[in-house]
């Protein structure tokens, strides 16, 4: 059986509305309204855990009676840090339940190819994550912005989500960290440093993390190219 835990407890400061994020509108509807329908679509999916951010019930209410949405079957408050929210999915999935997906409601579109690939990775490796290869250079900054180490940039993997994971293996290892009272801000980060495999496979540039506002317009540019519109690649010469 498999559960996928939609994250939509954050508050969305760097969007800098007056609501969470995940309410805004996208081509016409509420941001939510597209991760949900993703994993209610996806015929592997077997049911669907809500997390919400206390308070946005009314919101909440209104997006799950737009649409039909039968996989729903928990919806859960979250906690302050994302990986609270986590845990709160991951109980309220079913028991029975042998693999999660955890996915940021705030990547509206994720297409049924990247849900197909994130688990039958997950289901080989045990975990997995889609990722992207970093296209400018990465460097720390060091006392008072000045430049201090570039990381080697052919190395490095922008992570996104739906990541996948054996849920047993994935409470265990929780139940290590509570101990150990870490705090990690990835879900495969906290595996890997559990010492468990996470299986890297290719994402999706139209998955992008919805976090200040020019990303609801770049994700409108995908919808539009999803629907068979033209991208903006116009030369300007003849050749
Ligand atoms: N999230 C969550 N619970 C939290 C924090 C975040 O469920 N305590 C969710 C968000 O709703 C989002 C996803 O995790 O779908 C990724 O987090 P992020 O993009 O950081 O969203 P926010 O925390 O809402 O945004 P910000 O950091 O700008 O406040
Ligand atoms: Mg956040």
């Amino acid at each position: 059986m498999v559960s996928a835990i939609v994250l939509a407890a954050g508050s969305g400061q760097r969007m800098g509305a007056d609501l969470n994020k995940v309410y805004l509108e996208l081509a016409g509807r509420p941001l939510l309204v597209y991760a949900l329908e993703a994993f209610q679509e996806h015929p592997l999916v077997d049911e669907v855990i809500l997390v919400y951010r206390l308070g946005d019930e009314e919101l909440l209410t209104r997006v799950l009676a737009a649409g039909s949405f039968s996989k729903v079957r928990k919806k859960v408050p979250g906690g302050d840090q994302r990986m609270d929210s986590v845990v709160r999915g991951l109980n309220a999935a079913d028991p029975l339940s042998q693999w999660v997906l955890i996915h940021d409601a705030a990547r509206p579109l994720v297409s049924q190819t990247l849900i197909s690939r994130c688990l039958e990775a997950t289901m080989r490796y045990g975990a997995a994550c889609p990722v992207l290869p970093v296209k400018d250079t990465i460097s720390r900054s060091c006392e008072q912005e000045m430049l201090g180490e570039s990381l080697d940039r052919s190395t490095l993997r922008a992570m996104q989500t739906p990541q996948g994971f054996h849920r047993p293996t994935y409470e265990a290892i929780l139940e290590k960290t509570r101990l150990e009272r870490r705090v990690f801000t990835d879900d495969s980060s906290l595996f890997h440093w559990a010492g468990r495999p996470v299986k890297l496979f290719e994402g999706a540039s139209e998955t992008l993390k919805v976090t200040t506002p020019e990303d609801l317009c770049l994700c409108e540019f995908f919808l539009l190219q999803r629907q068979g519109g033209k991208g903006p690649q116009r030369a300007c010469f003849a050749p």
